[in-house]
């Protein structure tokens, strides 16, 4: 294999150049961190599943109109995606109150919120990630109101579309991150992943807290049978796919 240029690792993927400028490659690895990266561990092929469930929901979100970085899926752990400015921002939306929403306000974990909520925050790991207000995005000259009101937009789109999709699942999403980049046109494209890492997801067919758990709080809260989670959300993902 031709030596490639590695351009980015963070905690979770390693993205790396390709001849076409316009094209990178994102590498999934089985590295899982969690507050802040206080905590490292591994997930046995997590690298692959995350690449699986990002890949299905890319293209479930783009047939739907949705613009991604995802180009396409050349192995299990690579996606081929389109070179954009990652905007400093995670997008949280929360349909559900988990996290570090019930820490921050009291609400009770499983308050509904309806409409959803969506949030801003840093991403950056020196200033541990905060909580941003849209005049604070605006003073930091991270995004302009247009572009603000566009995220917003975006994200509530997508949590329609993937609400419905993980319903079908048996799956409750409860919050998730997102992550949005530029291309050299400035369109805005929705990157990074959304995976079982990224997500809240509750197993419908549970009522006890721990076990509904499918996703990277058994990881954060050391809930046990967690790559058995992330593969289980897999194939309820491909159960629905190969419905069509
Ligand atoms: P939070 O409740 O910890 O703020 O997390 C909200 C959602 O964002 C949850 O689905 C997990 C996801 N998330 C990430 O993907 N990366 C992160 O670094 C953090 C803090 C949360």
């Amino acid at each position: 294999m031709a030596e490639r240029q590695k351009l980015y690792e963070g905690k979770a993927k390693i993205i790396y150049a390709t001849n076409d400028p316009d094209v990178l490659i994102s590498y999934f690895k089985d590295d899982a961190t969690a507050f802040n990266a206080q905590k490292r561990g591994q997930i046995a092929d997590k690298g692959i599943v995350n690449c699986k469930v990002a890949t299905h929901l890319f293209q479930l979100l783009e047939s739907q109109g949705v613009a991604t970085h995802w180009i396409e899926t050349p192995s299990e752990r690579e996606m081929r995606v389109r070179a954009v400015k990652i905007i400093p921002l995670e997008v949280v939306v929360r349909n559900l109150a988990a996290g570090s929403l019930c820490k921050q306000t009291g609400l009770a974990l499983g308050t509904v919120i309806a409409p959803p909520l969506v949030e801003f925050y840093y991403k950056d790991d020196a200033l541990g990630d905060p909580l941003l207000t849209r005049d604070r995005i605006r003073i930091m000259d991270i995004a302009d109101e247009a572009q603000i009101n566009e995220l917003i937009r975006l994200a509530e789109e997508i949590n329609t579309i993937l609400q419905t999709f993980f319903q079908r699942c048996q799956i409750t999403l409860v919050d998730f991150k997102l992550e949005f980049g530029l291309d050299q046109a400035n369109n805005i494209l929705l990157a990074d992943e959304i995976s079982p890492d990224t997500c809240r997801l509750w197993d419908q067919a549970k009522s006890d807290q721990a076990d509904r758990v499918l996703d990277k709080d058994r990881f954060r809260q050391d809930l046990g049978q967690v790559a058995e989670a992330y593969q289980e959300v897999l194939q309820r993902i491909l159960a629905q796919f190969n419905r069509k």
